[in-house]
């Protein structure tokens, strides 16, 4: 087992990703605090578009092998971003509530791939951010309006997935949601540190430091290594083990981080699993909250081929 004083200190970069400071609110989650927590993630998708598809024009794609059809249905996923942005606004305005400002934002694609990938995971971390806030909300209208959003950004996930990244559609026969805090520590890392509107509100997140696991790209079953910043304010006692939690569906995977900061992934995860370093042995049942979380999330896609066939967790040669 892991003791927190023994965590390996990360080797490269973790400090880089750790992402913007964020105010984090005191009081009750409310209506307005879950609206403006989904408009700040809204801007995030909104200008993740508005930057890659400036930067790259449809013979930009087309020389990166997407047909332009591609670079077509991407604008379309962005234009859906603005209107839920315009909307989210309008919303929190209505109430007379403060309604998020754009920051400015830097994100880590490289090329017209990366992009095309990296939307796909935007939209998943999208969607799973609606379902795992959708219980905060108190009116029926509200509720009704995110579900009606989460639809849509599921659809596009899939879409960008499976027809744009030749990847799976769906990952399990339930979608993961994510709590705040988690979706946070992913999506804070794409905001430039102090570029956010002093006006804007504080958030109810509690800001995580980035886990760094090697290899960045595992598979269900193998070891990975697995490290934390030190000096981390999370619980001292020296005598907890800690523990990756695994986000699967409705389901909570857990394995026990070694000594030596090794664990292994369980098997049989499938599809896009989320995972974080937490202190206290997690389960479905007895899921990590934001005091036995020690880290962000981690993202992963254990997903097939879109043209694989699937027969219960086996992979068999694709159809042609
Ligand atoms: C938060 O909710 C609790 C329980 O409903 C209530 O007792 C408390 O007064 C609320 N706090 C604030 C700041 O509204
Ligand atoms: C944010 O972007 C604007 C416009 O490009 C720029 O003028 C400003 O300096 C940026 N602020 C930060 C904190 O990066
Ligand atoms: C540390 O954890 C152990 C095992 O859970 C417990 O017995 C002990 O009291 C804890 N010590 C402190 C200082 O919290
Ligand atoms: C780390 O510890 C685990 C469990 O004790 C062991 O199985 C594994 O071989 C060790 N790995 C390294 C790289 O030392
Ligand atoms: C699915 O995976 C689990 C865990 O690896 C294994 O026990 C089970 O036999 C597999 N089921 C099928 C149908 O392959």
């Amino acid at each position: 087992m892991l003791s927190l004083a023994s965590v390996i200190v990360g080797l490269v970069g973790a400090a880089s990703v750790l992402g913007a400071p964020v105010k984090r609110a005191t009081q009750n989650i409310t209506d307005v605090s879950v609206l403006q927590y989904a408009l700040t993630l809204e801007h995030i998708e909104n200008a993740f578009y508005i930057s890659g598809l400036t930067k790259y024009d449809d013979k930009a794609f087309l020389d990166a092998g997407f047909p332009a059809w591609v670079r077509g249905r991407i604008q379309q996923v962005g234009d859906h971003e603005t209107d839920h942005v315009a909307f989210l606004t309008a919303a929190l305005e209505a109430n007379g509530a403060i309604a998020p400002q754009a920051c400015n934002y830097s994100y880590p694609y490289t090329d017209v791939t990366s992009f095309v990938t990296m939307s796909a995971s935007i939209e998943g971390v999208g969607t799973a951010a609606y379902l795992g806030s959708a219980h905060y909300l108190t009116s029926k209208t509200n509720v009704n309006a995110a579900g009606s959003i989460l639809a849509t950004e599921a659809r596009q996930a899939a879409w960008l997935a499976s027809a744009a990244n030749k990847g799976s559609p769906w990952d399990t026969e339930f979608q993961t949601p994510l709590d705040p805090s988690g979706v946070y520590s992913i999506a804070s890392q794409f905001i430039v540190d102090g570029s956010c509107p002093s006006t804007n509100p504080p958030l109810f997140v509690k800001p995580f430091p980035a886990a760094t696991v090697t290899p960045a790209t595992p598979t269900p079953g193998s070891q990975i290594t697995v490290s934390i910043p030190t000096g981390y304010a999370g619980p001292s006692n020296s005598s907890t083990p800690l523990y990756m939690a695994y986000y699967s569906g409705l389901n909570i995977y857990s394995s026990e981080i070694a000594e030596n900061g090794t664990s292994t992934i369980p098997e049989g995860l499938v599809g896009v699993v989320f995972a974080a370093v937490v202190c206290e042995e997690p389960s479905t049942v007895n899921p990590p909250t934001d005091d036995t979380t020690l880290s962000g999330l981690v993202n992963w896609d254990f997903g097939v081929p879109s043209n694989a066939r699937q027969i219960f967790n086996t992979t068999i040669p694709p159809y042609n």
